[in-house]
Parts: structure tokens; sequence; C-alpha cells
């Protein structure tokens, strides 16, 4: 079988697609209130994204993450998630939601055969939450992973990027609402990407920091636990809830990187932290055969870089937003 290897012997088996730009919250690490959303005929049909993930598969892709934007914005997603479950070869499809319209979703997501939910929140507080994501849907959130949790998903996991001065005093509020509620939770570090109107320099704060704030509370004891991404987590003593610290700045994970990214207008991104990709949308819309197809994902392997390269506080170097590869 023919695999996706990069130069430096890293096999690629997870997948994440980003389904759609457009989102009904504008985080301000993420997007701009004035944010252009792309045409609809720019972004990949449910048509194109199966038959890339059924390529991606036959190449030995095992594991496909559905992002945004927010991926619920697109309509009979339920249906999306079934097609791809049911590919050859793919034992896992998971998702990344702002979780705003999980009390309607949360039944058909489950139907149709979602392992996992990923819910974006990063405070507990609605005129914080108003701040945070310009709108004040704290509240649909909320009812959102109560609904979530009436279905039994092999996991739920809260993602809370947390920055300085702007949501660091609910780190343990955030950890006992995870704790309370029996699911897992990842503390994030910002990442620079797109020009934000803040200086990320000064509300960064490292995992250590974060977990020291938490050992302040609870007893954390390491854990081998993986999901496939980069979080590394902790068991917390007496609780079934895992924190885990994903840490982009800190503890660089890309030596063990097995994953690719495609945006929601069909470019293959080799890395979050870097600009090289291969625009697969002409190569669809030009009537490949398969098999050129998967020599252009075989090749396009060959731009993936060694690691990612963040740094705070000089220019923003990467341009795009997080809006087009859904993290
Ligand atoms: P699972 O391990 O499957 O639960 O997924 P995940 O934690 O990788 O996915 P999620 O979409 O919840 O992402 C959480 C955070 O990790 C986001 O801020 C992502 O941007 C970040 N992240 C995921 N993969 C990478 C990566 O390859 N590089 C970097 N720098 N960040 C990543
Ligand atoms: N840095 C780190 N994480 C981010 N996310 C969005 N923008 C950033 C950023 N600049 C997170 C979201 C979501 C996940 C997909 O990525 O909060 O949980
Ligand atoms: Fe929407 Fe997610 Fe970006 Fe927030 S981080 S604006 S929820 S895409």
């Amino acid at each position: 079988m023919k695999q996706l290897i990069d130069p430096f012997g890293r096999k690629i088996e997870y997948l994440r697609i980003s389904v759609t730009d457009r989102c009904d919250l504008r985080c301000s690490y993420c997007m701009s209130e004035d944010v252009e959303f792309l045409p609809r005929q720019d972004i990949l049909s449910f048509e194109e994204i199966i038959r890339l993930a059924k390529s991606f598969a036959l190449l030995g892709v095992t594991k496909i993450r559905i992002t945004g934007g927010e991926p619920l914005m697109r309509k009979k997603l339920p249906e999306l998630i079934a097609s791809i479950k049911a590919i050859e070869g793919i034992e896992e499809v998971v998702i990344t939601t702002n979780g705003t319209l999980l009390t309607q979703y949360a039944k058909p997501l489950f139907e149709a055969g979602l392992s996992r939910l990923n819910i974006s929140l990063d405070t507990l507080q609605a005129d914080r939450f108003k701040t945070l994501t310009r709108r004040d849907r704290l509240q649909a959130v909320l009812d959102g992973i109560e609904e979530a949790k009436k279905y039994p998903f092999e996991s739920i996991k809260l993602n809370a990027v947390v920055m300085r001065g702007m949501n660091d005093d609910e780190i343990i509020p955030l950890a006992d609402f995870a704790i309370a509620n029996d699911i897992d939770i990842t503390f994030i570090e910002e990442m620079p990407l797109g020009e934000v109107g803040y200086d990320r320099s000064v509300t960064f704060l490292s995992s250590a920091e974060i977990k020291s704030e938490i050992e302040k509370k609870y007893s954390l004891e390491s854990s081998s636990y993986k999901t496939g991404g980069p979080a590394v987590y902790c068991n917390v003593e007496n609780q079934k809830t895992k924190i885990g610290f994903i840490s982009p700045h800190s503890n660089n994970f890309c030596s063990d990187c097995n994953r690719v990214r495609i945006t929601a207008v069909g470019r293959l991104l080799l890395c979050l932290g870097n600009e090289n990709s291969q625009d697969l949308r002409t190569t669809l819309r030009a009537g490949c055969s398969d098999e050129d197809l998967t020599e252009q994902l075989i090749s396009a392997l060959q731009l993936k870089p060694e690691k990612h390269n963040f740094d705070l506080g000089e220019e923003v170097k990467i341009l795009r937003f997080m809006s087009h590869t859904g993290g």
C-alpha cells in the first residue's frame, strides 16, 4: 500500500478538513469583526470532500477531524460525517465545534457515527464571552454541552485558549466545570495566526504556568492517554476528567506530527505554522483521475516542513486566519 511519508520520516494518518470559513462567532484571536467570508462556489462541495477523504484513506489516513470556521454552519453536516465514516480504512471521524448549534445537532452527529467532540470554551462568564467572541451566545454553548452529554460519545473535550489578562483568572473555574461535567479539557497556548489587533506576546501564558495554577487546587498526575493530537494529558486525582495541555510555543510537538490539513477552499496545508501548500481544488475541478490525485498527495508531502516556528513579539508571519483552517 502506498503511504504518506514526509521527508523527515513522519507518517500521516490524521487529516483535518475545514468545511467552511463561516462562523456564527467572531472570536477575537481568530477573526476580525468585519471578516468577509468566501463565496460559496470557492468552498469544496461535499462530493469533493468525500473524494479527497477516500484518496487519503487509500494512503493510510485513519482519522479525520472536521473543522471550520464553525463546521455546523454547513447544513447537512451529519450526512457528510456518515459518508466519511463509511469509507474503508477510516476508523474515527471527530469534530471541533464552537458548540452553539449542538442542541440541534448533537443527536444527528452521534447517529452519524461521530466518535468524539471537541468544543471551544474560553470563559464561563456571559459578559466576557460576549467580549471575546463578539456574540452573546454563552448559554447556547452551555445548553449544547448539556445536550451532547446525553449521547455516549467516546469523549467530549473542551478547548480553552488561555490569554493573560483576558481569561487567565478562569483556569480553575474552567477545570471545575469540566470536572463537574465529567468531560475532558485542554488548555491551549495562543498561536500568532492572523493579525488580530493586540500584542500576543503580552497575552501569552505558558502551559507550565497554567498547570501550576491548576495544581493549587487539584492533584495532577501524568497520563499516557493520547488522542492523536498534540495534547499532553494528566489525570486528576479521583476524577474522570483528563486535563491536557497544548503547547505550540513551550513544547514543540512537531517531531511526532502525524497530520495535514485541507482548508475550506481545498488547499492542502502541510503545517499550521507555515504557508507551504498544494491547491487540490484546481486538480479536482480539472477532472483529474484517481491515480493523478494520489500521486499529487504523495508528492505534496515533500513540502511538509520539519517544524512550525511561531515568533511572538515579531511581525505576524502567518497572515492566514485560524478560521480558514480550523486549528
Ligand atoms: P484530538 O487530539 O483528536 O482531540 O484533537 P486536537 O486536540 O488535535 O484538535 P483540536 O481541534 O481540538 O485542536 C486543539 C488545539 O490544538 C487547536 O488550537 C489547534 O490549533 C491545535 N493543534 C492541533 N494540531 C496542531 C498542530 O499540528 N500544530 C499546532 N501548532 N497546533 C495544533
Ligand atoms: N491559537 C490557539 N488556538 C486557537 N484556536 C483558534 N485560534 C487560535 C489561536 N490563535 C482554537 C479554538 C479552537 C481550536 C480549533 O483552535 O479555540 O478550540
Ligand atoms: Fe468561530 Fe472557532 Fe474562530 Fe471562534 S475560534 S470565531 S468559534 S471559528
